[in-house]
């Protein structure tokens, strides 16, 4: 077939595919089925793979995500972003309507559901969505392009006409209940940590380094506001409906209210009504309609005059309190938490909530068989907030703390200015020693792969991991023999440790779980110090020297160092050939000495985190953002059109990748390095003292 007709072709395919994503995902309707919509799109994907160079970068297919590791540039907002003057008291929110009617008269309110999520600011150019920032401190935010594409409810392409040529359309970015809970679920079955509520939920994600991910956790976006000198509607209701007619999805539940009592009773329906949504809100927004009464009312620094956020209250519920279970955490702190009879709360049904510490029982006197109020402040455990004093038992005593550690009898101490108590038995204690290795293995910490908290808890019940270095002496057909495990998972598992060998010091210093030694702590030490030797060496002067580290962290490292079995730990991890020093980067020349430079786009040659290596090898800094500092920008495909403006208005040079390789290419070399350690190399490395 002719180049000319499989163009026609793409064009042809990426139409129908925007106007059958708008039918099912924001229309609810779907004209064609789930099979043909895939088998249209893998006809795409073919045609886009043979003609890359006509692939746009709005194209259907961009919306499964790429697994290229993003980068946000921090570019800033056209047209600032404001945020919305706030109360939480009906008396309030009618002074604030009484004052708006006596200033301008006869007015009309659009009333809004307030989207409990994350703000991004979207250009759309020539009907095509050209960029999306986040709100960021409201001058500048996060180019989050690439993520937001992976939004199936976002018009890529717009529909219709008569939209600008260029505008700015806000809304929030949100993570519906169905995505949140699913969401959990998978991260509860590996044991990560879960995500605290969908509006942390919705902005973590947005920073997610890759839109694959993005597009797998099924994030959703309603547009609230138009904004741009090309925009000419007289109200904002008409700019919110022909927003929908260009193919956003604008929620179906604004009205408009002329009277502080249509506006009481909007928000008083959707206050109940609200909890039948399958997305959070935290309240009603009420916006002056027309934009001449807008402009009369104009804005302050921080917000405009024109519009509120009305707050809902906290829901609250009364059950009662069952039995408390006591958690050990990884340092061995204890955390309380109630059991409860099932009560609805804030659509979910709630039998567990947190109490936080011994002081706080005894604060609010909480009482096994209370009848107690639980609160939501939108996070997922429930807090008890009270008491109700009247419905208590005549015979209900005090709540006896306990003494000993549930998991293994050991007597609990109380450090000085600490809320919580603390099981002292850190090497004899199974979640404390569970809870350590798992923090070891996590992603930000050795990242090995394949060993989950359930494995953890199977090699530690099998005699095989009593501390973290035995997981450097695991021996594979013992796994391999182990229930559940198998040959595959086995080997998965010694990979994964392999691998882990060429971790940098700095996490290697955050995966021995140092209490208070997070990991930009970790960074900070290891910077400061260089060596892990030093670190154990320092005195608590000398610790303080380093960046960020106060009295506090410093005696938790002496601490840290003076237990004889953390010692023994460190020695059996260095025999196993772990990184306990910073290594040295390579300096080849001083081509780019004193040199500001940004790198750009995808390249050719290497990845983009190999071209920022090559910067800094040669004596040069990296930069994120382009600005007069910057000396010149390397630009690979696809650079973001708003950095290249910005560059050129800037008269900041550009440079290809080849200009940039021959630059350094041909400059001399300061000295002949040491050959660097290959990865290959680092991967087959033996690891020393272990069974395999
Ligand atoms: S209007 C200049 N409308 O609430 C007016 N904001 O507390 C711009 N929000 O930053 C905002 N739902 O992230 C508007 N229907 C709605 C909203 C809404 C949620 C968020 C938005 C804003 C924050 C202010």
């Amino acid at each position: 077939m002719s180049r000319e007709v499989d163009i026609k072709r793409m064009v042809e395919l990426a139409e129908q595919l925007e106007y059958h994503s708008h039918k099912y995902y924001v229309e609810n309707s779907p004209e064609i089925s789930d099979f043909e919509f895939d088998r249209l799109l893998r006809e795409l994907q073919d045609l886009e793979d043979k003609y890359p160079d006509m692939a746009s970068p709005n194209s259907p297919t961009k919306r499964v995500g790429s697994d290229l590791t993003a980068e946000f540039d921090s570019v800033e907002h056209r047209i600032p972003m404001q945020s919305l003057s706030n109360t939480y008291s009906p008396d309030e929110l009618g002074e604030w309507i009484d004052r708006i009617i006596r200033e301008i008269g006869e007015v009309e309110f659009v009333c809004e559901l307030k989207f409990d999520g994350t703000a991004i600011s979207l250009t759309y150019e020539n009907g095509e969505l050209l960029q999306a920032i986040t709100r960021g401190d409201g001058r500048r935010g996060d180019d989050v392009t690439n993520n937001v594409r992976t939004i199936r409810t976002l018009p890529l392409r717009l529909r219709g006409e008569g939209y600008p040529q260029l505008f700015e359309i806000r809304g929030e970015i949100f993570m519906p209940y169905a995505s949140f809970d699913r969401l959990n679920a998978e991260r509860e079955a590996v044991g990560e940590p879960l995500l605290a509520n969908p509006r942390n939920a919705a902005a973590g994600t947005l920073k997610q380094q890759s839109s694959q991910v993005v597009a797998h956790r099924g994030l959703d976006c309603t547009l609230y506001h138009l904004a741009g000198d090309g925009v000419e509607f007289k109200t904002h209701w008409e700019s919110l409906e022909a927003a929908r007619g260009w193919g956003f999805r604008v929620s179906e539940h604004a009205r408009i209210c002329r009277t502080r009592e249509e506006v009481e009773a909007y928000i008083a329906y959707w206050d109940v009504e609200r909890k039948a949504l399958p997305y959070a809100t935290d309240g009603v927004v009420i916006k002056v309609n027309r934009y001449a009464d807008q402009r009369t009312l104009g804005s302050t620094a921080k917000a405009p005059r024109w519009a509120v956020a009305y707050k809902f209250q906290a829901e609250r519920a009364l059950t009662k309190l069952l039995s408390v279970d006591f958690q050990v955490g990884r340092t061995g702190a204890i955390t309380p938490v109630a059991n409860l009879e099932p009560v609805q709360l804030a659509g979910t049904i709630v039998k567990r909530a947190s109490i936080h510490n011994a002081d706080q029982i005894a604060l609010l006197d909480i009482r096994l068989g209370d009848m107690v109020y639980v609160e939501k402040g939108g996070e997922i455990i429930p807090k008890i907030t009270g008491v109700e004093l009247s419905a208590r038992d005549e015979y209900s005593r005090p709540f006896e703390y306990i003494t000993r550690c549930p998991e293994c009898g050991a007597e609990l101490v109380r450090y000085e200015g600490e809320a919580k108590h603390y099981c002292p038995n850190a090497s004899g204690c199974k979640p404390q020693i569970i809870g350590r290795i798992e923090h070891f293995v996590k992603r930000k910490a050795m990242d090995i792969e394949g060993l989950g908290g359930e494995t953890i808890e199977l090699l530690w019940e099998n005699g095989m991991l009593r501390d973290i270095s035995d997981v450097y002496r695991l021996d594979p057909m013992l796994l391999a023999s182990l229930p559940r495990l198998g040959e595959k998972s086995a080997a998965n598992i010694i990979e994964g440790v392999r691998r882990s060998l060429a971790v940098p010091f700095e996490r290697v210093l955050f995966a021995l779980g140092i209490r208070f030694v997070g990991e930009t702590t970790a960074k900070y030490l290891a910077t400061h110090f260089r060596t892990l030797d030093a670190i154990a060496a320092a005195t608590a002067e000398e610790l303080a020297e380093a960046e960020e580290i106060g009295s506090k962290i410093a005696d938790s490292i002496i601490a840290y160092f003076a237990d004889e079995q953390n010692v023994r730990i460190i020695e059996r991890l260095r025999e196993s050939g772990l990184r306990f020093e910073v290594e040295d980067k390579v300096k080849t020349s001083n081509a780019l000495e004193g040199k500001s430079i940004v790198i750009s786009g995808k390249f050719v040659g290497r990845s983009r985190d190999d071209m920022k290596a090559l910067v800094e090898e040669h004596g040069g800094k990296n930069l994120a953002a382009v600005s007069a500092n910057v000396d010149f920008v390397v630009a690979g495909d696809n650079m973001g059109p708003a950095k290249r403006q910005k560059a050129e208005k800037l008269g900041v040079k550009i440079l290809s990748e080849a200009e940039f390789m021959e630059l350094i290419n041909g400059a001399e070399r300061v000295t002949q390095p040491a050959e660097p350690l290959s990865r290959t190399e680092v991967e087959s490395a033996p690891i020393q003292g272990t069974l395999f």
